[in-house]
């Protein structure tokens, strides 16, 4: 039996363009905290996420969402940057979400290059329980780049060259951007109770298609995601563009 006929597909749910993908990611989010005020997240940062937060900083502004009672760990960090750079991961959660809600700061959780097994140990107490995440043109979730294993933990990686490409535009002009990173492992992230993946543009069709319909192998880290009862994908017409047909109708 093949992988793709032993394992459900996850739900999907295709939207007309980037917006819409964000703002129903956005909504999601905000359905969890309400259902459960206490909820914990495991929160992405990226280009796809910008919108995600903006939507979230709205619902906080105008409809009262509150987050005064969650708690969140995020998925991953580059090494080497001293605090406060300002293309750390720290500081995009900062600009785009933390400074704008009312989550206690001692409530963040930050994963550190010296500090992986208490960063695990913590996530292992309390439980998340919805893992928002990204993925990368080469299939990565997290960092966990191509031929990282379903049991890896939260640990320092080596950056896969095409993220290194896609990667170093968020960086000044003239400074190379790390070369390493500390992110949670597939273990860790599937240990999640819920897992919601946003991918939108044409770049991420490939690496979408591939995670949804390929094998689940560590060539396309996001294919152990079929391994996990609940997970969801929220994606756009374009990145939904190489799915098969039969699924560009889907709903979730
Ligand atoms: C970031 C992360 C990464 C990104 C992925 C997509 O915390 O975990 O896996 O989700 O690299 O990044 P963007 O959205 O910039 O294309």
């Amino acid at each position: 039996m093949t992988a793709e006929q032993t394992y459900e597909t996850p739900d999907c749910l295709i939207l007309p363009d980037r917006r819409a993908a964000e703002a129903a990611l956005a909504e999601r989010i905000a359905a969890q905290v309400c259902a459960k005020p206490h909820s914990v997240l495991g929160l992405a940062t990226g280009n796809s996420m910008i919108g995600v937060y903006h939507a979230l900083v709205g619902m906080h502004r105008n409809d009262g969402l509150s987050f005064a009672k969650a708690t969140s760990f995020n998925l991953d960090e580059y090494c080497g940057l001293l605090a406060g750079h300002p293309s750390s991961f720290a500081s995009f959660m900062r600009e785009h979400f933390f400074a704008h809600v009312d989550m206690p700061r001692d409530s963040v959780h930050l994963p550190r290059e010296d500090a992986c097994a208490e960063y695990e140990a913590a996530i292992a107490e309390k439980g998340i329980d919805l893992q928002i995440l990204g993925i990368g043109r080469n299939g990565h979730i997290g960092f966990n780049e191509p031929g990282a294993t379903v049991t890896s933990r939260t640990r320092v990686v080596d950056l896969a060259p095409e993220t290194l490409a896609a990667n170093q535009r968020d960086f000044p002009a003239g400074e190379t951007m790390p070369s390493h990173a500390v992110t949670m492992g597939i273990a860790t992230i599937l240990s999640a109770r819920k897992i919601l993946l946003l991918a939108t543009g044409e770049a991420k069709a490939k690496a979408l298609a591939d995670a949804l319909e390929g094998p689940i192998e560590p060539r396309n880290p996001a294919s152990f995601l079929r391994l996990h009862p609940k997970v969801g994908i929220v994606c756009d017409s374009e990145a939904a563009g190489l799915l098969s047909s039969t699924r560009t109708h889907a709903d979730a």
